[in-house]
């Protein structure tokens, strides 16, 4: 970890607890152009690897928020496996509704399971990240049942650290009408009802709607990860399956990922894509000035020692 940033964290949280960067990436969608190596959802995954795996700080680890494929085909799980091998950060892999759990497990045979769902815990640093399963077989709008709920519970409550749930499907309204789940959907009302009665959830990290998306929900907040496959059109009207109007649907702005950073006291998510951007400014001895500027402020103290 760069230094600098490191020590300017440990002042921030008074030295508590160390900071920690998660990477998400969520709906990779390999397979969709089947039979094709060099399909179009493969190279933007690969360009967010290439990404994520350059950031500096360097991520402590990389969860995949699930549509790891498109059709669940053994041999697309092989490709994802190559690609995670290659990666210098461990991966850690959720299903999502494209998913299927036999076929993952062959490929990924050490992944937890719990009552044949793929979900389990993993402590990281000074957090606890909980990584569910909301498949339902047959179903694109995902699924919570008892077992999972009573899993989720126990994993909440046997633990104080600060808590980060994963799960592939929003369990919120969106405003992206065709993707989003009604109102009183009832696996949703399930994952709130556990999630609202642990105060120690400082989030819940969702993927499926190929969006960046950010509400309050269960005491905590929900925010929803760009995918590496094309994203879903930014269009908050409702739609009428009785008459297509021609909108636009899937498009193809730039693959996109989170990071996100504990910093002792509160997770903070950013949201990048991989694509080349001119840059407009540099940090030069031109701009110096301007940084030194903000940092007095912030600090309260002169940046630079006087001679
Ligand atoms: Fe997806
Ligand atoms: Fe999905």
């Amino acid at each position: 970890m760069d230094p600098d940033i490191q020590s300017s964290t440990i002042r921030r949280d008074g030295g508590r607890t160390a900071p920690l960067l998660i990477a998400q990436i969520t709906d990779l969608h390999i397979g969709f152009d089947a039979g094709n190596p060099r399909e179009m959802n493969r190279t933007r995954l690969e360009a967010v690897l290439r990404e994520v795996c350059a950031a500096q700080p360097c991520p402590d680890i990389i969860v995949a928020s699930g549509d790891l494929t498109e059709n669940g085909v053994v041999e697309d799980y092989r490709t994802l496996k190559q690609l995670f091998d290659a990666c210098p950060v461990p991966v850690l892999p959720m299903m999502g509704n494209h998913d299927l759990r036999d076929t993952f497990l062959e490929v990924f045979p050490d992944t937890p399971t719990h009552d044949g769902f793929i979900q389990y815990a993993v402590d990281k640093g000074p957090l606890r990240l909980v990584l569910l399963d909301t498949l339902e077989m047959g179903r694109h709008g995902g699924g919570f049942c008892d077992t999972r709920a009573a899993w989720l519970e126990a994993r909440l409550a046997e633990s104080d650290r600060p808590v980060v749930v994963f799960l592939h499907h929003p369990p919120m309204q969106t405003g992206i009408d065709w993707m989003t789940i009604a109102a009183d959907e009832p696996w949703a009302a399930k994952v709130e009802q556990v999630i609202a009665r642990h105060s120690n959830v400082v989030a819940v990290l969702a993927g499926h709607i190929h969006r960046p998306i950010i509400a309050a929900w269960a005491g905590t907040r929900v925010s929803v990860c760009p995918s590496t496959a094309p994203q879903v059109a930014l269009d908050l009207r409702e739609i009428d399956p009785a008459a297509p109007d021609g909108r636009p649907m899937i498009v193809a702005e730039p693959p996109g990922y989170g990071l996100h950073l504990w910093n002792g006291q509160t997770l903070i998510s950013h949201y990048g894509v991989a694509d080349i951007h001119p840059v407009l400014a540099a940090y030069t001895p031109q701009l110096q000035p301007m940084v030194q500027d903000f940092l007095e402020e912030r600090d309260g103290r002169p940046t630079v020692a006087a001679e």
